[in-house]
């Protein structure tokens, strides 16, 4: 009896010890943790901050618009999208998102090459993305590209209006050379989004078909899930 008493004590008391350990390191980790600004980025709307945490660079966006960046994130990678990793973070009385620094990626907007098939198989998935979460800000500077085309900027989704509004011409003209002649020619025509897809080269290969679990599992709004679920049938949106 008291050998068991003895041992639970000593159970007890490496418990005791092993937790108090942790919990110094814990907070010499939080001490230690060095937060530097690096540098910012202007935009006509924003300042982006660069920071270095723990000899790792982020890019610190303020947005009020956090939740719908994250979720914008989840269904890129729903649709087999890259994006960046991204979480909602304060700095100081600011909200805004966090998300790893490409430093040595290129923008879309500044690459020279030719997309190469695969990559130009992502820039579909991209506008057909866009048109289904109806994001009226997706231009070639909203895109990084290495191998593959990675998003980023989803302040401007769940915007009213037609599909033309969230077909933006700068991406097209990396789709094909003759993109904005084909949407002037269709602009005042009464067309659906699949049918001018289709004159842009779109197969219905193209059309992805997500399950509406899926979404569901991922949208907690319920106006949001049902205008997604909704759009999902882009024979029914209007160009
Ligand atoms: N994670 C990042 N890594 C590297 N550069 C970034 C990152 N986030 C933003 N930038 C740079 O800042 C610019 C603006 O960022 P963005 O999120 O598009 O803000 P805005 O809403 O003001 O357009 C981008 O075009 C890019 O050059
Ligand atoms: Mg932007």
């Amino acid at each position: 009896m008291r050998a068991i008493v003895h041992l639970s004590l000593l159970v007890k008391f490496k418990y005791l010890v092993i937790n108090n350990i942790i919990k110094l390191y814990l907070r010499k980790l939080k001490t230690n943790l060095r937060m530097k600004l690096i540098k910012t980025i202007k935009t006509v709307s924003n300042i982006i901050y660069i920071y270095e945490i723990n000899n790792n660079l982020f890019a610190f966006k303020p947005s009020k618009n956090s939740e719908k960046e994250i979720l914008a994130n989840k269904l890129a990678n729903l649709f087999g999208i890259k994006t960046l990793e991204t979480k909602p973070v304060k700095i100081g009385n600011c909200d805004g998102i966090l998300m790893n620094y490409l430093e040595n990626s290129t923008l879309l907007t500044n690459y020279k090459n030719k997309l190469n098939k695969n990559q130009m198989k992502q820039l579909k998935k991209i506008i057909l993305f866009d048109i289904w979460i109806c994001n009226k800000d997706r231009h070639t500077a909203n895109v990084f590209i290495n191998n593959d085309l990675i998003i980023f900027d989803h302040d401007n989704i769940f915007q009213d209006g037609d599909a033309r509004k969230f077909i933006k011409l700068d991406m097209g003209r990396k789709l094909n050379k003759n993109y904005v002649d084909i949407i002037e020619n269709l602009l005042d025509k009464d067309l659906t989004a699949v049918q001018v897809l289709k004159k842009l080269g779109f197969t219905h290969d193209d059309f992805i078909k997500i399950k509406d679990e899926d979404i569901k599992d991922i949208v907690k709004d319920n106006e949001i899930l049902k205008l997604l679920i909704s759009r999902k049938v882009f024979d029914n949106i209007k160009f």
